[in-house]
């Protein structure tokens, strides 16, 4: 039986896509703190799992991608959905930034935590809530935020680094067949999912009037996770293809975050040894 995982998965567009791998008949599982959006999800069916876990944290996500790695040796789906939008820049327990740990340290470890059982499915693909080209650049010099922190900015900001994430993900793993998707779904209602100042919550409020359901940013997405699909990495905005030019999808960008992040976490492993 094929199997998706799927982070994000107890709400807004991952929830919506884990019941539509789950009307597809795969076994679905998704990663979410919520006890009780999870087991409702799990209420679903014998193929519907709840996994808790709170992916801020580097050990759990190393725990979560062991766990799934040895259970399901072969994952043919593999969903990067988790985020949770701060007004004020807050630490992890592991001391990231906490948009940096959750939108972008996580996905991260995941990616490449679960590159092994992604590469024994028959056609894996990986889809991860990047910026798909329509954010900012990487502030290299204070890549957690120190000055300047605004919550809807450093959203932005970890999207352009998961775009970068998957430039250098399908460069790693060239000699595999895993593909690799990275969409902005562009303003969908969902729970929007996070803490918000009075300025911010009225934005959310405008977005919650203009903004697209939860079933068409599903559908815009779903053609290109086809197991059909050819391209190691595509990049979509708002169910468009985004050409990937060379300026915004740099290779050599892409390779000194994945150096710079793995200097992070041998910082972190040194720290917590
Ligand atoms: N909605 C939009 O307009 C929009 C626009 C652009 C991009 N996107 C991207 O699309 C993706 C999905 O967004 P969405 O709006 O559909 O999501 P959402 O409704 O805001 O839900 C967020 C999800 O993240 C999970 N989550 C939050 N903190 C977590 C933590 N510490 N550990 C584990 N899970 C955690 C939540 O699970 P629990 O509640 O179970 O903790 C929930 O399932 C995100 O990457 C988002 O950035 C959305």
């Amino acid at each position: 039986m094929a199997t998706a995982v799927i982070t994000g998965g107890t709400d807004g567009i991952g929830r919506a896509l884990a019941e539509a791998y789950l009307s597809r008949g795969f076994e679905v599982l998704v990663v979410g703190r919520d006890e009780r959006k999870g087991r409702a999800f799990a209420a679903a069916g014998e193929r519907a799992r709840f996994i808790s876990a709170d992916l801020s944290g580097v050990a759990e996500n190393r725990r979560l991608a062991e766990h799934i790695s040895q259970r399901h040796p072969a994952l043919d789906v593999l969903v990067l959905g988790a985020r949770y939008h701060r007004p004020n820049r807050v630490l992890t327990a592991d001391g990231f930034e906490s948009n940096f740990a959750l939108f972008y340290l996580s996905r991260f470890l995941l990616s490449h935590g679960l590159a092994g059982a992604l590469s024994r499915a028959g056609n894996p693909v990986v889809l991860n809530f990047g910026g798909a080209g329509q954010t900012g650049p990487v502030r290299w010099d204070d890549i957690q935020l120190e000055r300047g922190y605004h919550g809807v900015g450093a959203m932005g900001h970890a999207g352009r680094l998961n775009d970068l994430l998957g430039v250098d993900f399908v460069d790693t793993y060239a000699d595999t067949g895993i593909r690799y998707v990275l969409n902005h779904p562009g303003v969908v209602v969902t729970s929007f999912a996070g803490e918000y100042d009075p300025v911010t919550a009225a934005q959310i409020d405008r977005l919650r009037v203009v903004g697209k359901p939860v079933a068409t940013a599903v559908a815009e997405i779903l053609p290109f996770l086809e197991p059909t699909g050819q391209d190691r990495l595509t990049a979509v905005l708002e169910g468009r293809r985004v050409s990937l030019e060379p300026g915004s999808w740099d290779l050599g960008e892409a390779r000194r975050l994945h150096d710079l992040t793995g200097d992070l976490l041998a910082q972190f492993d040194r720290r917590t040894a």
